[in-house]
């Protein structure tokens, strides 16, 4: 375990971007962890998990903290589910794959989602229909300052759309090392096909609904419309969908009338950012070597070289853009640095 100085980072986030981080250390168990935490007390630090969920416009002025933390077993089981322990440092999609093939259902909607086990509850990953809360049980931590180890549960989270307490009030306090997860077991399962594009996807493959064949799916639909980060650097969606009040949408409705929505409440809707941005004509358009993408426009891109400040200057022009065209504000998901 050493501590390196001026640390490229530009492997370790997944838009590509060169930065480097004053000081940098990866950290294989907890008990390291601990001791990292306790030997560097004053300094600035900087947690890093996947770096699928962030835009570096600047180097890191801090002491990087990479985690490390491997490892997937039940610990306990029922007729109808395991709970299964996974290390904050396992690739998320790793995962989903070893639980599939072991038979566990719940992580199968959740395929091929860039990113590690550690991060998935700080922005309560979610797609085609389901969110890591749906079969989130609790998750260890450790304090940053006082190395304090503390759990906490699916309350205490406080899981929003693409949001948690970790983002929010106990932001850079605490570091996920474990998160525990409630799958289904065979003859158990509870599939999610009420995504219209899984329901298609089975069909075009003549397949029925089971947590392979959703996986699948998932996995088809998604390298259709998201760039792989090993071929074009990006973050998945840049912005949030944003939820506007019903008399906002009716408004929007008479000047745009094929704008998509989702019921939130009786008196709001969410509204989909891609098409707001498609709309406003930034889909597939290129600005040197950064863009934003040509089959999903909430997901901005780094075709190579580019720097974050320049995709962080776009991503305020697009949020303009689609302030004045439709008086909607939107806001990024992925945590600018
Ligand atoms: N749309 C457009 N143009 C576009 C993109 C989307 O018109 O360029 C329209 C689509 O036609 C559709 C609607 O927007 O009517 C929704 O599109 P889609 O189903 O692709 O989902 P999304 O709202 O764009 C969200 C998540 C994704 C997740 C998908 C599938 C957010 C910010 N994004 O995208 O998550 O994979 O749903 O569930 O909620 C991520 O968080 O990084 C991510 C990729």
């Amino acid at each position: 375990m050493q501590i390196l100085h001026d640390y490229p980072l530009k492997s370790l986030n997944t838009f590509g971007i060169e930065a480097y981080a004053k000081e940098y250390v990866q950290v294989g168990d907890v008990s390291e962890l601990k001791q990292i935490l306790e030997f560097n007390r004053n300094k600035k630090k900087f947690i890093l998990g996947g770096g699928s969920n962030m835009l570096l416009t600047k180097n890191i002025d801090a002491l990087v903290i990479n985690i490390n933390l491997k490892g997937i077993e039940v610990v306990d089981e029922t007729t109808e589910s395991v709970i299964i322990k996974c290390g904050a440092g396992e690739t998320w999609h790793q995962l989903v794959m070893h639980c599939i093939n072991l038979g566990f259902g719940g992580l199968e909607n959740l395929s091929l989602i860039p990113g590690n086990v550690g991060t998935a509850p700080i922005q309560n990953i979610g797609a085609y229909g389901v969110e890591l809360k749906d079969v989130f049980e609790k998750c260890q931590t450790i304090h940053t300052k006082t190395g304090e180890l503390r759990e906490f549960t699916k309350g205490e989270c406080k899981f929003g759309y693409r949001e948690s307490v970790f983002k929010n009030e106990l932001k850079g306090e605490y570091i996920i090392t474990h998160v525990f997860l409630k799958l289904s077991k065979h003859g158990f399962h509870r599939l999610h096909t009420e995504y219209g594009a899984i329901r298609s996807k089975l069909e075009e493959f003549g397949k029925s609904p089971s947590i392979e064949t959703i996986s699948e799916a998932v996995i088809a639909i998604r390298k259709e419309k998201l760039p792989d980060p090993k071929e074009i650097g990006n973050s998945g969606s840049f912005f949030k969908n944003p939820v506007v009040s019903s008399e906002q949408y009716k408004k929007l409705l008479e000047k745009f009338p094929e704008i998509p929505s989702y019921p939130i409440s009786d008196s709001e809707v969410k509204v989909p950012a891609g098409w707001l941005i498609e709309k406003a004509g930034f889909k597939g358009k290129t600005f040197g070597n950064y863009g934003v993408h040509k089959n999903q426009a909430l997901v901005l891109v780094n075709y190579g070289g580019a720097s974050g400040k320049e995709i962080f200057r776009l991503a305020k022009i697009i949020q303009a853009t689609i302030m004045r065209i439709f008086g909607i504000s939107i806001t990024p998901e992925v945590n600018v640095i």
